[in-house]
């Protein structure tokens, strides 16, 4: 039987079976009492990770991220971030219907940077007619920009501008240990002056579930009502704490074979001359159609045992992560290149 190459997303990885005891035989206790150990040592091993004073544990980064809007803002304020970005595209309008605020969503670069003139045009002088703007947020690695690791320098010139001006900076680190690897830089530089900072355990980092929001005591604090509010409030939750542990003790540094295999696959998919994809700095390969329906790709590649998403009307995504190897990249450019042969011939 043809074996399926998942490369939908890095979310489709399945937890390893040392991942799997580590789960198993892991301490709990009821953490909405602060009673969970397992949870306790993941929150303070992320905070101390990043840099920051504390963390919490929350199901998904769509809520790390609402947390964080809800947390710097009031209803009616106005929050920055990029047309990019995740917040925007793809955690239906959270900000605006739970958080009740804002979005001014500026023009993102295709390197995944925004723009300091922009920032700073978008930024309104206090006024009665105008909204406040007490919060621009960032995303690094950036997923709908190819996963472009953002450079230190574009994140300090970001920080230094929203902190002139009295804002405050959210980065949503969904995949910030991608960056860290891509950059070379330590997760806690990149994410240095950004007051709250998201990441994911269940992408990359190979965990069934589960991120951290990580800011100074009283952000987290204010955090963790919310969190609790909002219906997040685990119990036993060191079950899955446990895999957090195990992941960043085993699965950050092997993120390099993940970007490997991902430069792998764009050169593969380049040569079939039926896409052009962008350069991957990190773990996501976008790739442009220029040869063919991406409907048809996505079917044909299917039938294959390829699997890959949309992400535009003439694009594809496709993630490598822990559970595919450079033997599956290989093997999935074969199979594309045969594809290619009929769909775009
Ligand atoms: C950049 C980014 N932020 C946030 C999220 C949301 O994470 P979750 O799916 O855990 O809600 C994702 C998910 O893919 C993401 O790519």
């Amino acid at each position: 039987m043809t074996k399926t190459i998942d490369f939908r997303s890095d979310t489709v990885t399945k937890p390893s079976e040392p991942m799997r005891r580590a789960m198993a035989t892991a301490e709990v206790g009821d953490d909405v009492f602060g009673d969970d150990p397992s949870v306790n040592r993941l929150e303070s091993a992320s905070a101390e990770r990043l840099g920051k004073e504390a963390a919490v544990f929350v199901p998904s980064g769509t809520m790390a991220n609402l947390l964080a809007v809800m947390t710097h803002t009031r209803a009616g304020d106005e929050v920055l971030m990029g047309d990019e970005c995740h917040i925007f595209n793809y955690e239906v309008a959270g900000s605006a219907r739970v958080a009740g605020v804002q979005v001014h969503a500026l023009h993102n670069h295709a390197d995944g940077t925004l723009g300091t003139a922009e920032v700073e045009a978008a930024i309104r002088a206090p006024n009665i007619h105008a909204p406040r703007n007490p919060l621009l947020c960032l995303e690094n690695t950036h997923n709908r920009c190819g996963g472009a690791a953002v450079p230190i320098a574009a994140m300090d010139e970001m920080t230094g501008l929203a902190h002139r001006h009295g804002l405050a900076v959210h980065l949503d680190g969904a995949r910030l240990f991608n960056a860290q690897v891509a950059l070379g830089a330590p997760a806690a530089r990149i994410a240095r002056d950004c007051d709250s900072v998201s990441f994911c355990f269940s992408k990359g980092l190979g965990c069934p579930v589960g991120s951290v929001l990580c800011g100074s005591k009283e952000f987290v604090a204010e955090a963790r009502r919310n969190r609790k509010m909002l219906g997040g409030g685990m119990r036993q939750a060191g079950i899955l704490a446990a895999a957090g542990l195990y992941a960043l003790e085993h699965n950050v540094d092997r993120l390099a074979e993940d970007h490997v295999n991902a430069r792998l696959l764009a050169q593969g998919l380049s040569k079939t001359g039926a896409f052009a994809p962008i350069e991957p700095h990190s773990n996501i390969v976008v790739a442009d159609i220029v040869r063919g329906e991406v409907d048809v790709w996505l079917r044909r590649l299917a039938e294959h045992g390829v699997l890959a998403v949309a992400f535009g009307p003439q694009r594809l995504r496709m993630v490598t992560h822990l559970d595919v190897s450079a033997a599956d990249v290989e093997e999935a450019v074969s199979r594309i290149e045969r594809i290619a042969g009929v769909v775009a011939a």
